[in-house]
C-alpha cells in the first residue's frame, strides 16, 4: 500500500480511540497527514508527540495536532471518536444523550472546517450518533456515517477463522444492523472459501476443520453461541482492561483507507436508510459500497425470514432511542 498524495485524515478525540486509530493510519499509511484534536489541550500535544517521534520507521506520513479545532481544515476524512467511553456493564445506547449533545456542538463547526469531507462516527452509540450528525450537518446520509459492524464483523471472522482453521481473509461473514446488543450474523450468506458455511464440515468432536466422512456441519447451538460470543465481545474486553481501542483503530484504519483509494470496498458500515428491506430513518450497518463519495450505494443482500425479523426488531430497537432524544 501507498500513502495518497495529500490526503488529510483528521480524528476528533485523541483518547483510546483515537490515538490506536492515528497510529493504525501512520503504520498502514492510511492517509498524507494524520491529524488530532482534543479539548484535553495536555494529552492530546502529548499524544502528536509520541506519534510524531514514531514516523521515522511509517513511511511518508506526518502527525499534526491540537486543542484548536482549525487542525482538522482541509481533511479528506474526519473520524469522530470524541466522547464518553463505555463503562463495564454500561450499554452502548445508555451513553446517547451526553454524546449527542458534543456533536450538537462539534458538527456545524467541523463542516465549516472541512466542507468537502467524509465524516466517520466511531463515539458510542454509533447507530444513534450517525443520524444525529447527518441532521446537524445537513449532509447526505452518504457522507455522514458511522464505523458500524466493521469491527463486530471483524470479531466473527475471527472466531470462526478460529474454528475451521482458515485464513481470516478467506472467511466471509456479515454481522449486520446495530452496533450493539441487537446486532446479529448474516449466517444465511456466510461463506468459507467457496463453500456455504452452512455446507461446511467439522470434524466430529475436533476443533478443527474437516470435509468428508465423520464430518458434521455446523449445529444451531453453535451458530447461537458464535453470534453471542461477537456480541459481548466488547464487555469482556471493557471488563479487563477498561476501554477496546485496538481493533477499531484498525477498523477505522481500514474504512478511510477505502475512501481515500476510491476502492469501491464493501463494507457493513452505518447509514441512514431509506426503505432497506423495508427499514427507513434509522442508521443500521449493511454491506455498503465505499468509494471517495463515501457510500456509493448499499447492496441489497437476500435475508432469510429470521434475519429480516432480527433485522426490523434492530430497526425498532434504534426508533425507540432516537425517539426518547428527540431525533
Ligand atoms: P476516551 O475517554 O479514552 O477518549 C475520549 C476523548 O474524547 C477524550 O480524550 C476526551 O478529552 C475527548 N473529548 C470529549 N469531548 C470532546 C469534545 N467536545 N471535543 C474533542 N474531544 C473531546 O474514550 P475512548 O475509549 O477513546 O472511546 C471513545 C468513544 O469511542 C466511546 O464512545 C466508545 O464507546 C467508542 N467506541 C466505539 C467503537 C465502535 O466500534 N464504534 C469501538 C470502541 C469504542
Ligand atoms: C466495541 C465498542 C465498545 O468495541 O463499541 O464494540
Amino acid at each position: 500500500m501507498s500513502v495518497i498524495e495529500n490526503s488529510k485524515l483528521a480524528i476528533v478525540g485523541a483518547g483510546a480511540v483515537g490515538t490506536s486509530l492515528a497510529y493504525a493510519a501512520l503504520i498502514r499509511e492510511s492517509a498524507r497527514e494524520v491529524a488530532l484534536y482534543d479539548i484535553n489541550s495536555a494529552k492530546v500535544a502529548a499524544e502528536v508527540l509520541d506519534l510524531a517521534h514514531g514516523t521515522q520507521f511509517t513511511g511518508a506520513s506526518r502527525v499534526t495536532g491540537g486543542d484548536d479545532l482549525d487542525v482538522v481544515s482541509g481533511a479528506n476524512v474526519v473520524v469522530i471518536t470524541a466522547g464518553a467511553r463505555q463503562h463495564p456493564g454500561q450499554s452502548r445506547l445508555e451513553m446517547a444523550g451526553v454524546n449527542v449533545e458534543i456533536l450538537r456542538d462539534l458538527m456545524p463547526k467541523l463542516v465549516e472546517r472541512a466542507p468537502d469531507a467524509i465524516f466517520v462516527l466511531v463515539t458510542n452509540p454509533v447507530d444513534v450518533l450517525a443520524v444525529a450528525a447527518q441532521q446537524f450537518s445537513g449532509l447526505p446520509p452518504a457522507r455522514v456515517f458511522g464505523s458500524g459492524t466493521v469491527l463486530d464483523s471483524s470479531r466473527l471472522r475471527w472466531m470462526l477463522s478460529e474454528r475451521v482453521g482458515v485464513a481470516i481473509s478467506n472467511v466471509h461473514a456479515l454481522i449486520v444492523g446495530e452496533h450493539g446488543d441487537s446486532e446479529f450474523p448474516l449466517w444465511s450468506q456466510a461463506r468459507i472459501g467457496p463453500i456455504s458455511l452452512a455446507d461446511w464440515m467439522l470434524a466430529r468432536g475436533a476443533t478443527g476443520p474437516a470435509q468428508g466422512s465423520g464430518s458434521v456441519p455446523f449445529s444451531e447451538a453453535e451458530f447461537e453461541s458464535i453470534a453471542d460470543e461477537v456480541k459481548n465481545a466488547a464487555y469482556k474486553v471493557i471488563e479487563g482492561k477498561g476501554a477496546t481501542n485496538y481493533a477499531i483503530g484498525l477498523s477505522g484504519a481500514r474504512i478511510v483507507e477505502a475512501v481515500l483509494r476510491d476502492e469501491g470496498a464493501i463494507l457493513p458500515v452505518s447509514s441512514v436508510l431509506t426503505d432497506y428491506r423495508g427499514v427507513s430513518g434509522v442508521a443500521l450497518s449493511v454491506p455498503s459500497v465505499i468509494d471517495a463519495s463515501g457510500i456509493a450505494r448499499v447492496i441489497d443482500v437476500p435475508f432469510s425470514a429470521k434475519e429480516q425479523a432480527l433485522f426490523e426488531h434492530s430497526a425498532a430497537t434504534l426508533r425507540a432511542s432516537l425517539d426518547t432524544l428527540g431525533l
